[in-house]
């Protein structure tokens, strides 16, 4: 048997703090509705360009790295979930593993909203458990604030940016991940979606005047949604590892609402000092919500040695996640040699110099004479087919519809 157990971790959130006040100046609100209606106090911000889903999850995989001593080159996979990638392609994850300089890394992205940090572990553990991949980082990376509308006061006042990171090791040792649920409901997709920016709806100017590329949602029906699903999935994951609800020492959910928090862990009978919530200081950050909770919580010492711990969420698709893990590791506690400071300190800019030098090959390779491109790498007869004829145009079906019934 092989298990997949968490051996580092590292959390990034941008400086920015955007207060209640300070949105009671953008929008009609208060900070007493936002308070009483969500828990939320405050959220984080990428004010600073530099700050993007890319920046902040290599930020977050760094600390996850280096606390657990494991070089980039070592890792064989890295998951990137997020819904506010840098672009439709390349993968954020891609840049991730350029800026990382993991030489010998896969890496994609995990699209599953703000399901999507338990989808990507789910898809880590089995990797890992059919000896696939010994290393595989997993990192939930958000800048919300780059698609929301700062005048749609249903939607701006909930969301936050950050990005959390886990790294993953295989081992023969019992415990890790125990058991995973994943869930999807596809029905209500149109309840939470940015109408446009993808094929569907391609950018144009009409999208843009509409405000169609920000966060449109129905916030009662996800509130509903989200109460029901989260005790389930809790219920569900538990039960797999062959664990009662009573075994379970700390949950850490998706941070969203604290009233669906507090309205499916009562359901649960879950008692408050089981469950961990930060989403006051930090907002919904979606995808990096549950790691940027769990690196908190190993920081406060809500989380031990043995620990039964269940992670849920739920979000966009309409999808739910949920991951019940044996926690194995206390933090470092010797402080690092020079040596160890020394290579840390040289990991970013050995990176940069890796991708430079990448690039540089592949320009001067280009003007070698007789260069032709992707004939280096093909066999000379596919080079010689002709393209494949262009598909027919049809109408877009009923059932890839967001919300259709099919
Ligand atoms: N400030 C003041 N009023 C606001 C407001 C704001 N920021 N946002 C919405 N309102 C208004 C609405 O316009 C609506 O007014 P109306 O009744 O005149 O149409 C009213 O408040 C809705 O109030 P209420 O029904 O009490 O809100 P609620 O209890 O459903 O809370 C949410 C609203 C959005 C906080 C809640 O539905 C929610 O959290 N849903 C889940 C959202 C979520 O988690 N999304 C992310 C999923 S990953």
């Amino acid at each position: 048997m092989r298990y997949a157990h968490i051996i580092g971790w590292g959390k990034y959130v941008p400086e920015r703090v955007l207060t209640n006040a300070d949105l009671e100046k953008m929008v009609n609100t208060s900070d007493e509705w936002i308070r009483t209606r969500t828990g939320i106090r405050e959220r984080r911000i990428a004010a600073n360009p530099e700050d993007t889903t890319a920046t902040m999850a290599v930020r977050a995989a760094r600390k996850a790295l280096n606390m657990a001593g494991v070089q980039p080159g070592q890792l064989d996979l890295i998951i990137v979930a997020t819904s506010s990638p840098e672009h439709i392609f390349p993968a954020t994850a891609c840049l991730v593993q350029n800026a990382l300089g993991a030489s010998k890394a896969g890496a994609f992205d995990l699209s599953a909203a703000c399901s999507g940090f338990v989808y990507a572990l789910a898809m880590a553990h089995a990797v890992i458990a059919s000896g696939q991949a010994e290393y595989v980082l997993v990192i939930g990376s958000e800048t919300l604030s780059r698609i929301t509308d700062w005048k749609d006061r249903n939607t701006c006042v909930l969301f936050g940016d950050g990005a959390g990171a886990l790294l993953l090791r295989a081992s023969d040792q019992p415990g890790g991940i125990l058991s995973t649920v994943l869930g999807s409901d596809g029905s209500g997709g149109d309840l939470l979606i940015v109408p446009a920016g993808g094929s569907r709806l391609p950018t144009s100017p009409e999208t843009v005047a509409q405000g169609m590329h920000y966060i449109k949602m129905d916030g009662r029906e996800v509130f509903r949604f989200a109460t029901r699903v989260m005790a389930k999935a809790t219920q569900e994951v538990v039960a797999k590892a062959g664990l009662k609800l009573q075994d379970v020492n700390l949950v850490i959910p998706h941070q969203a609402n604290e009233r669906i928090i507090h309205s499916s862990m009562s359901a649960l009978k879950m008692t408050p000092e089981k469950v961990f919530i930060n989403l006051d200081r930090y907002g919904n950050t979606s995808a990096a919500s549950i790691p940027i909770a769990l690196c908190e919580a190993i920081e406060t010492g809500r989380v031990r040695p043995n620990d039964n711990l269940v992670f849920v969420g739920f979000g966009a698709g309409l999808t739910w996640a949920a991951a019940a893990v044996k926690w194995g590791v206390p933090p470092p506690a010797k402080p690092l040699s020079w040596w160890r400071r020394l290579q840390i300190a040289l990991q970013g800019p050995w990176a940069s110099l890796r991708s430079w030098m990448l690039r540089l090959g592949r320009r001067l390779y280009a003007l070698i004479p007789g260069y032709a491109g992707e004939s280096l790498y093909l066999p000379i007869s596919r080079t010689r087919e002709s393209p494949p004829a262009a598909p027919a145009r049809s109408a877009p079906s009923e059932e890839t519809q967001p919300g259709g019934e099919g």
